[in-house]
């Protein structure tokens, strides 16, 4: 096998020449770091990862610490970009974990700007606190948006949600209104209605899914099909509607990221109807049915600038558990 040479004390090697059972205790001991750091649940993550492992047709990197696998990092491509899905390192005798992830990174982002045809690079790292690689994505190619990780403690709010029942069904907006919960029959006009939300927002700089109508849907189906984002829960995402027209102005998404940890994937608002609390009553709307199937805490994450979207949040009870960073590589500056 040949090694890109990293450090003396890391060996960094093509994924592909790993099986899923010599990478699976790795990856087993990062979902436990999803726990305790997020409260979330990888665990269907891992086994989906490991299929694809398995086949080893995944573009990647793997470290290695005297021949014992302490790190890996994988991408996937979307047509002219790709995206590092993950870069996870852990268990060096003598490196850091963020300096072994580091070195991880460095091969994948060289890779990457010269791959043909790879214009751009999006990555989010989770499990690393915002600043943690700025010096790798330092340069005028890359933009780093740091982005917060919020959560709520939904049983805490035990008093707050009977007082907040009228605004927590909406019936404080008027009569024009009508809230339904989520069907598949809601996939074109939910992807509608992300794609207008989003144009000229900071997020569809982060992830250029948000750009496209095709890209919206190719999102929702992420949200809706795959456990990337938590299990989906259809019984607590809302879709709220204009009931004369049937014209859909906004919908709460939610999925179940742990046995008692929900995750709003997505939470938008149509232009003419902002400002109106209906954001606000979407929320209380999904944490007042959460809470009575016995969810003890709701999380999300939102990017740090989006000021209105975080108001509202901490405004509704949502406090800080960690602010990491979306980092993207425009490959096109760098050639200009
Ligand atoms: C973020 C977003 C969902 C908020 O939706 P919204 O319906 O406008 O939110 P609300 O009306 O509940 O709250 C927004 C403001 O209106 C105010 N408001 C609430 N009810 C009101 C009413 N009846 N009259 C006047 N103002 C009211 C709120 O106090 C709040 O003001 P503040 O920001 O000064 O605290 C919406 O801006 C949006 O869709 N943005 C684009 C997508 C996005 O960023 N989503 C979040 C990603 S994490």
């Amino acid at each position: 096998m040949a090694s890109v040479p990293v450090a003396s004390e890391i060996e960094v090697l093509d994924l592909r020449n790993f099986s899923a059972r010599q990478l699976r205790p790795l990856l087993e001991r990062e979902a436990g770091v999803w726990r305790e750091r997020l409260r979330w649940d990888y665990r269907s993550s891992t086994e989906l990862l490991l299929q694809y492992l398995e086949s080893r047709i995944l573009t990647g990197f793997v470290a290695l610490d005297r021949g014992r696998v302490c790190g890996y990092t994988f991408c996937v491509y979307e047509g002219i970009k790709a995206v590092i899905g993950d870069a996870f390192a852990t268990g060096h005798k003598t490196m850091s974990d963020a300096d072994a992830t580091r070195a991880l990174l460095a091969p994948m982002l060289e890779l990457l700007g010269h791959t043909p045809g790879v214009d751009r690079v999006e990555s989010q790292l989770l499990l690393y606190g915002a600043g943690e690689f700025t010096d790798l994505f330092a340069g005028p190619e890359f933009t780093v948006y740091p982005r917060l990780f919020l959560e709520c403690n939904v049983g805490g709010q035990r008093d707050l949600l009977p007082a907040a029942a009228e605004a927590a069904d909406l019936s404080g907006v008027g009569p024009e209104l009508a809230l339904a919960l989520w069907t598949p029959e809601d996939y074109q006009a939910a992807a509608e209605l992300i794609h207008a939300c989003y144009v000229g927002h900071t997020d569809a700089l982060i992830n250029d899914q948000y750009r496209s109508l095709h890209g919206s849907l190719r999102f929702l189906h992420n949200i809706v099909r795959f456990p990337g984002c938590g299990i989906f829960e259809p019984g607590f995402s809302w879709m709220l509607r204009e009931r004369r027209s049937g014209a859909l102005v906004g919908m709460v998404l939610c999925s179940r990221v742990g046995a008692n940890v929900a995750h709003i994937t997505q939470l938008c608002i149509a232009q003419a109807y902002r400002g109106r609390g209906l954001g606000r009553g979407l929320l209380e709307r999904s944490a007042k049915s959460l809470l009575g199937a016995g969810f003890e805490a709701i999380t999300l994450t939102v990017t740090e600038d989006n000021v209105q979207a975080v108001r509202l949040y901490e405004r509704f009870g949502f406090t800080l558990r960690h602010r990491f960073d979306a980092m993207v590589l425009d490959t096109q500056f760098k050639r200009q």
